[in-house]
Protein backbone atom coordinates (compact mmCIF):
# COMPACT_ATOMS: atom_id res chain seq x y z
CA UNK A 1 0.00 0.00 0.00
CA UNK A 2 1.18 3.49 -1.22
CA UNK A 3 1.58 6.24 1.81
CA UNK A 4 -1.39 9.13 1.29
CA UNK A 5 -0.27 12.49 -0.62
CA UNK A 6 -1.85 14.88 1.37
CA UNK A 7 -1.71 18.56 0.93
CA UNK A 8 -1.92 21.07 3.98
CA UNK A 9 -1.30 24.74 4.17
CA UNK A 10 -3.39 27.73 4.50
CA UNK A 11 -6.60 29.11 3.25
CA UNK A 12 -6.80 29.60 -0.45
CA UNK A 13 -3.32 27.90 -1.24
CA UNK A 14 -5.18 25.99 -3.74
CA UNK A 15 -4.74 22.26 -1.61
CA UNK A 16 -8.14 20.94 -2.90
CA UNK A 17 -7.95 22.04 -6.69
CA UNK A 18 -4.87 20.76 -6.80
CA UNK A 19 -5.17 18.16 -4.88
CA UNK A 20 -8.22 16.77 -7.29
CA UNK A 21 -6.21 17.34 -10.19
CA UNK A 22 -3.42 15.11 -8.49
CA UNK A 23 -5.44 12.43 -7.61
CA UNK A 24 -6.96 11.93 -11.25
CA UNK A 25 -3.29 11.71 -12.55
CA UNK A 26 -2.35 9.44 -9.99
CA UNK A 27 -5.47 7.07 -10.41
CA UNK A 28 -6.24 7.33 -6.67
CA UNK A 29 -9.39 8.40 -4.72
CA UNK A 30 -9.23 11.91 -3.62
CA UNK A 31 -10.96 12.49 0.03
CA UNK A 32 -11.47 16.00 1.26
CA UNK A 33 -11.52 16.98 4.76
CA UNK A 34 -13.82 19.34 5.08
CA UNK A 35 -16.04 18.20 2.58
CA UNK A 36 -16.04 14.87 4.15
CA UNK A 37 -17.01 16.84 7.06
CA UNK A 38 -19.79 19.08 5.80
CA UNK A 39 -20.91 15.21 4.22
CA UNK A 40 -21.36 13.57 7.49
CA UNK A 41 -22.45 16.82 10.23
CA UNK A 42 -25.11 17.34 7.57
CA UNK A 43 -24.82 20.98 7.19
CA UNK A 44 -21.63 23.77 5.42
CA UNK A 45 -18.96 24.95 7.29
CA UNK A 46 -20.33 28.51 8.42
CA UNK A 47 -23.41 26.75 9.71
CA UNK A 48 -21.56 24.73 12.13
CA UNK A 49 -19.31 27.08 13.25
CA UNK A 50 -22.18 29.22 14.03
CA UNK A 51 -24.81 26.59 15.66
CA UNK A 52 -21.84 24.35 17.39
CA UNK A 53 -19.23 26.47 17.60
CA UNK A 54 -14.97 26.09 16.58
CA UNK A 55 -14.82 23.49 18.82
CA UNK A 56 -17.20 20.95 17.58
CA UNK A 57 -15.88 21.52 14.24
CA UNK A 58 -12.40 20.75 15.71
CA UNK A 59 -13.74 17.58 16.93
CA UNK A 60 -15.37 16.33 13.88
CA UNK A 61 -12.08 17.80 11.94
CA UNK A 62 -10.06 15.18 14.00
CA UNK A 63 -12.06 12.33 13.34
CA UNK A 64 -12.34 12.15 10.30
CA UNK A 65 -8.43 13.43 9.69
CA UNK A 66 -7.79 9.97 11.52
CA UNK A 67 -10.03 8.49 9.99
CA UNK A 68 -8.68 9.38 6.19
CA UNK A 69 -5.49 9.15 7.54
CA UNK A 70 -5.53 5.52 8.53
CA UNK A 71 -6.10 4.89 5.23
CA UNK A 72 -3.29 4.26 2.36
CA UNK A 73 -3.27 4.89 -1.63
CA UNK A 74 -5.24 8.21 -1.41
CA UNK A 75 -4.82 12.02 -2.12
CA UNK A 76 -6.12 14.49 0.59
CA UNK A 77 -6.57 18.35 1.13
CA UNK A 78 -7.15 18.86 4.21
CA UNK A 79 -9.12 22.50 5.74
CA UNK A 80 -6.40 25.04 7.00
CA UNK A 81 -6.80 24.72 10.65
CA UNK A 82 -5.98 20.83 10.93
CA UNK A 83 -2.62 20.54 11.26
CA UNK A 84 -2.80 22.70 14.36
CA UNK A 85 -3.85 19.87 16.23
CA UNK A 86 -0.95 17.51 17.05
CA UNK A 87 -2.90 14.07 17.40
CA UNK A 88 -3.54 15.26 13.64
CA UNK A 89 0.17 15.98 12.83
CA UNK A 90 1.31 12.64 14.13
CA UNK A 91 -1.36 10.56 12.15
CA UNK A 92 -1.05 12.36 9.23
CA UNK A 93 2.89 12.54 9.14
CA UNK A 94 3.27 8.22 10.13
CA UNK A 95 0.64 7.62 6.92
CA UNK A 96 1.45 10.07 4.40
CA UNK A 97 4.02 12.35 2.46
CA UNK A 98 3.02 16.05 3.21
CA UNK A 99 3.16 18.65 1.06
CA UNK A 100 2.90 22.17 2.06
CA UNK A 101 0.86 24.45 -0.66
CA UNK A 102 1.76 28.13 0.42
CA UNK A 103 0.30 31.54 -1.45
CA UNK A 104 1.34 35.28 -0.61
CA UNK A 105 -1.21 37.45 1.09
CA UNK A 106 -2.81 38.66 -2.03
CA UNK A 107 -3.27 35.41 -3.91
CA UNK A 108 -4.92 34.14 -0.83
CA UNK A 109 -7.25 37.21 -0.58
CA UNK A 110 -8.03 36.50 -4.40
CA UNK A 111 -8.61 33.38 -3.54
CA UNK A 112 -10.86 33.18 -0.82
CA UNK A 113 -12.97 36.39 -2.23
CA UNK A 114 -16.40 35.17 -0.98
CA UNK A 115 -15.68 35.05 2.82
CA UNK A 116 -18.98 33.79 4.43
CA UNK A 117 -18.18 30.50 3.51
CA UNK A 118 -14.83 30.51 5.43
CA UNK A 119 -15.55 31.52 9.06
CA UNK A 120 -11.97 31.76 10.24
CA UNK A 121 -12.04 35.39 7.84
CA UNK A 122 -16.12 36.04 8.15
CA UNK A 123 -16.28 38.43 10.85
CA UNK A 124 -13.02 40.33 11.45
CA UNK A 125 -12.66 44.33 10.58
CA UNK A 126 -9.21 44.32 8.53
CA UNK A 127 -9.42 40.73 6.54
CA UNK A 128 -5.79 41.23 4.93
CA UNK A 129 -4.11 42.08 8.64
CA UNK A 130 -5.97 39.25 10.01
CA UNK A 131 -4.69 36.93 7.22
CA UNK A 132 -1.14 38.23 7.56
CA UNK A 133 -1.28 37.38 11.76
CA UNK A 134 -2.64 34.01 11.45
CA UNK A 135 -0.54 33.02 8.87
CA UNK A 136 2.24 33.64 11.06
CA UNK A 137 1.15 31.62 14.00
CA UNK A 138 0.33 28.65 11.48
CA UNK A 139 3.50 28.61 9.53
CA UNK A 140 5.57 27.17 12.13
CA UNK A 141 2.90 24.42 12.71
CA UNK A 142 2.78 23.66 8.75
CA UNK A 143 6.40 23.49 8.47
CA UNK A 144 7.15 21.20 11.10
CA UNK A 145 5.09 19.03 9.75
CA UNK A 146 5.77 19.24 5.97
CA UNK A 147 8.24 17.29 4.10
CA UNK A 148 7.96 19.40 0.85
CA UNK A 149 6.85 23.34 0.18
CA UNK A 150 5.35 24.44 -2.95
CA UNK A 151 4.00 27.83 -3.21
CA UNK A 152 1.07 28.60 -5.89
CA UNK A 153 1.58 32.54 -5.78
CA UNK A 154 0.56 33.47 -9.64
CA UNK A 155 0.98 29.74 -11.01
CA UNK A 156 -0.86 27.98 -13.30
CA UNK A 157 -2.61 24.67 -11.14
CA UNK A 158 -0.61 22.28 -14.32
CA UNK A 159 2.86 23.82 -13.03
CA UNK A 160 1.54 23.51 -9.55
CA UNK A 161 0.26 19.75 -9.42
CA UNK A 162 3.81 18.75 -11.65
CA UNK A 163 5.71 20.06 -8.81
CA UNK A 164 4.00 18.36 -6.22
CA UNK A 165 4.20 15.09 -7.88
CA UNK A 166 7.76 15.82 -8.50
CA UNK A 167 8.00 15.92 -4.96
CA UNK A 168 5.66 12.87 -4.22
CA UNK A 169 7.97 10.65 -5.88
CA UNK A 170 11.05 12.15 -4.69
CA UNK A 171 9.98 11.55 -0.82
CA UNK A 172 8.41 8.24 -1.58
CA UNK A 173 11.47 7.06 -3.01
CA UNK A 174 13.43 8.32 -0.19
CA UNK A 175 11.49 6.65 2.29
CA UNK A 176 11.68 3.04 0.91
CA UNK A 177 15.31 2.93 0.53
CA UNK A 178 15.05 4.21 4.11
CA UNK A 179 13.03 0.86 5.00
CA UNK A 180 15.38 -1.41 2.98
CA UNK A 181 18.40 -0.12 4.59
C1 LIG B 1 -10.19 26.67 8.34
C2 LIG B 1 -10.01 26.44 7.00
C3 LIG B 1 -11.07 25.89 6.13
C4 LIG B 1 -12.08 25.08 6.96
C5 LIG B 1 -12.58 25.89 8.11
C6 LIG B 1 -11.46 26.33 9.06
C7 LIG B 1 -9.07 27.24 9.14
O1 LIG B 1 -10.50 25.06 5.14
O2 LIG B 1 -11.50 23.89 7.41
O3 LIG B 1 -13.26 26.99 7.59
O4 LIG B 1 -9.09 27.17 10.37
O5 LIG B 1 -8.12 27.75 8.51
P1 LIG B 1 -9.69 25.61 3.84
O6 LIG B 1 -8.26 25.70 4.23
O7 LIG B 1 -9.92 24.52 2.83
O8 LIG B 1 -10.32 26.90 3.47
Amino acid sequence: MAKNLVLIGFMGTGKSTAGRQCARILDRPFLDTDALLVERAGKPIPQIFAEDGEAAFRDWERRIVAEVASQGDKVISTGGGAMLNPDNARVIRASSCVVLLTAKTFAIMRRVGDRRNRPMLANVSDPYSHVVELGAKRSPFYELSADALVDTTDRPVDEVVQEILAWYEQITARQAHHEEV
